[in-house]
């Protein structure tokens, strides 16, 4: 594991395109896993900026995200492909076509699931997966739990992730209290994992997950195990 502490969230958003900037130079057809919430924000707003500058080119790359609510779908200002759209994919050249977000609104979710499992096996797995981390440990909506789950599946989301996104959401009762989530296989079987965690509310979990003890429990702790895992994380 490569973890690397940076000053503050401009440095973390800075490092982490480096990263990511690197293997779509490297690999122009990369599969790219992609994460929401507050912490990637900055890493798009740096990759956008590369793209204007002309410095990098999206039209072969490939992007599968993690997670979406249930019953949300692409139009709703909450749903993650919303934010995909206004955060990233609005503002660089990759192909719409070429853009993956679970379909919160499936008729058929576990048909949804599998289709999705089924895709990142057809691209030959995910080249590149960025992932934050949220307070009780989960990567993707991969919630503590007994076990680690393998396959896309759906989740009930815990209480302190529900606390935690309603600051997205005019009030907490709107938070959707189901998602679906990509499943440990899909991002452990990632050829390099990138993980930014920011802010000193992350101290104590980024502390259990990549220096405890390996366990479901605590979902991120699973990357301890990946041969190719980079942290970046910024206290302030
Ligand atoms: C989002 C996702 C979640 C978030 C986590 C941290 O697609 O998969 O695991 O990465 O909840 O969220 P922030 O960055 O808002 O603290």
């Amino acid at each position: 594991m490569n973890f690397i502490t940076v000053s503050n969230y401009d440095e973390l958003s800075r490092k982490g395109a480096n990263i990511i900037a690197a293997q779509v130079i490297q690999k122009p057809k990369s599969v790219l896993g992609l994460a929401t919430g507050s912490s990637p924000v900055g890493i798009y707003r740096e990759l956008i900026a590369r793209y204007e500058a002309g410095d990098l080119d999206f039209s072969k790359v490939k992007s599968i995200n993690l997670d979406e609510y249930l019953g949300l779908d692409g139009s709703n200002d909450q749903s993650y492909r919303y934010f995909m759209q206004k955060n990233l994919f609005d503002h660089i050249n990759i192909d719409p076509a070429n853009t993956y977000v679970p379909n919160g609104c499936a008729e058929d979710v576990a048909a949804e699931c599998e289709a999705y499992d089924a895709r990142i096996e057809d691209f030959g797995g995910i080249d590149l997966q960025l992932l934050g981390i949220g307070l009780d440990g989960h990567i993707g909506f991969n919630e503590p739990a007994d076990i680690f789950e393998k396959g896309t599946h759906v989740v009930d989301l815990h209480e302190s992730t529900i606390e935690a996104n309603a600051r997205f959401f005019a009030s907490r009762d709107e938070v959707p209290t189901k998602a679906v989530t990509m499943g440990m296989g899909g991002i452990m079987q990632a050829k390099k994992v990138l993980l930014i965690a920011n802010g000193a509310a992350k101290k104590e979990i980024v502390q259990k997950a990549f220096f405890g003890p390996i366990t479901p429990l605590v979902p991120a702790s699973i990357l301890q195990l990946h041969s190719d895992l980079t942290v970046i994380y910024s206290e302030n």
